[in-house]
């Protein structure tokens, strides 16, 4: 099932707050991102704070406010930089003459300059300000500035001003911001420069016309009419790496189990809520596709025989169990020889050590498997980040760090277009195609068993 989603549903957008009175505005629209759908990270310059307190803000988007530049993650990371890399769009509003001053100069010493300038988001900035100060050459040269970085300047509306003034100041209604807010999402963060160092994949567009399948969600075994066995998974972590490759320029399907999470709507969604209903799904939309990633936690046993009316209380049944077919071994399986073969990816979700990943990589003869333990902090169900190992042929383990898993299906795209990449100039060369993790070797048959042990299913997110 699947929910309605607002314009900006599963978007990242940083909202700056710089020292105006029209701070208190900047609740209302942080009010009506959130309403669309937007996970919001708040950045308030200190002068900002003087106007409205960090707490209302916090309040209203369920998460600490950044101020300070020099501010740090539990992990260590540096708390703006990672916002920035993680933004779809950043706004600024209200935006003082000061900021634009500041902006137009490149000089990063409060944390939204410093966002911006980490960023190749887009970015929408709305002035607020006296009528003389909006008026000066100076603003508008540092106006003109912003525009020529590809920034959107929301124009403020004309009225009577805190001065007591009447004339061009206003912050321009909310509503309005956040429209040009949903447009700079969609327009795509390639109006930025794509400077070194810069993660955005929709910069890169990486995955443009390649044809991505994930699966997403926990299947569902029918026991009667009203009762199945399924298992904790959301599908946030598969609906993050379709919307990743989406970004990327991607032709996304999503195979859905069930799934409590909305699914990007530029995605083609096909409903399985079995194993069986996921296998054919799968394997019909594999058929024409460049890139297959199991996110989906799927059953390993179902009920042998789903009783057609709903059991009774005094009725007390044992359920005998029959294993499933296991999915992406048979999708390797047929795609062993095609050229250049697809990039498969499986996920491996573990209960207290990870030691089993690789070799369940061999077995299911995948290119790449992200394996992650369930049980640690901050990396298990129903979550929004996870800490994961990445199994890949021919190298040692990956340990990242905890990080968002938006950031882990962004990272994990990354490897996926490079491995496309190689493989598409292997098979115009020469017709051979890159391996799967199977002993270090390229191509070799694939064998995937479908052995299947008595461990429950547990979620990959
Ligand atoms: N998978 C699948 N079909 C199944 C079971 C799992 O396609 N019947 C996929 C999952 O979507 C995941 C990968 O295989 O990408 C690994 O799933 P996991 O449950 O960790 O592995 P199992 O094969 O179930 O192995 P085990 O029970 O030994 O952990």
């Amino acid at each position: 099932m699947t929910a309605t989603e607002g314009r900006l549903e599963g978007r990242s957008i940083l909202l700056g707050v710089t020292g105006s009175i029209a701070a208190y505005k900047a609740v209302d629209l942080l009010r009506r991102l959130t309403a669309e759908g937007a996970s919001v990270q708040v950045l308030l310059t200190h002068s900002a704070a003087a106007f409205v307190g960090r707490l209302t803000f916090e309040t209203l988007s369920g998460r600490p406010v950044l101020s300070d530049p020099l501010e740090l993650l539990p992990d260590r990371r540096i708390a703006h930089i990672v916002a920035a890399r993680e933004a779809d769009a950043i706004v600024v509003a209200p935006a003082t003459a000061h900021w634009m001053a500041a902006m137009a100069s490149g000089l990063a010493d409060d944390v939204i300059t410093a966002a911006c300038l980490a960023s190749t988001a887009p970015v929408v900035v709305a002035p607020a300000m006296d009528a003389g100060m909006y008026a000066h050459p100076a603003t508008a040269a540092n106006v003109d500035r912003l525009r020529s970085f590809g920034y959107r300047v929301v124009d403020p509306e004309s009225g009577l001003l805190a001065s007591g003034l009447v004339g061009p100041g206003r912050l321009a209604d909310p509503a309005s911001i956040v429209d040009a807010v949903v447009a700079a999402v969609a327009r795509g963060a390639w109006l930025a420069v794509d400077g070194p160092g810069a993660t955005s994949a929709a910069a890169r567009h990486d995955l443009a016309g390649c044809r991505v399948v994930v699966s997403a969600g926990g299947t569902a075994e029918p026991i009667d009419p009203v009762r199945f066995i399924g298992n904790r998974s959301t599908g946030l972590m598969g609906a993050e790496i379709a919307r990743a490759a989406i970004r990327r320029g991607a032709d996304v399907t999503v195979v859905a189990g069930h799934v409590s999470v909305p699914l990007p709507a530029d995605a083609r969604v096909v409903s399985a809520p079995t194993t069986a209903e996921m296998r054919e799904a799968v394997l019909a939309a594999l058929a024409g596709a460049d890139v297959l990633v199991m996110a989906a936690a799927v059953a390993d046993f179902r009920p042998r025989r789903a009783s057609s009316t709903k059991l009774t209380r005094d009725a007390a049944p044992v359920l005998e169990l029959e294993p499933t077919e296991d999915i992406l071994a048979e999708a390797a399986r047929s795609v062993a020889g095609r050229v250049p073969r697809p990039v498969l990816v499986g996920f491996a979700a573990e209960t207290g050590s990870l030691d089993r990943a690789p070799e369940k990589a061999r077995r299911k003869g995948v290119d790449l498997l992200v394996a992650n333990d369930v049980l640690e902090p901050g990396a298990g169900f129903a979550v929004e980040t996870n800490r994961v190992t990445l199994i890949a042929a021919d190298a040692a383990p990956e340990s990242w760090p905890l990080m968002s898993k938006r950031e882990v299906a962004e990272r994990l795209l990354d490897r996926v277009a490079a491995l496309l990449a190689a493989r598409r100039g292997q098979s115009g060369g020469s017709g051979q195609s890159g391996g799967p993790v199977q002993n270090g070797r390229a191509d070799p048959p694939l064998v995937a068993d479908v052995a299947v042990s008595p461990s429950a299913r547990e979620d990959v997110e």
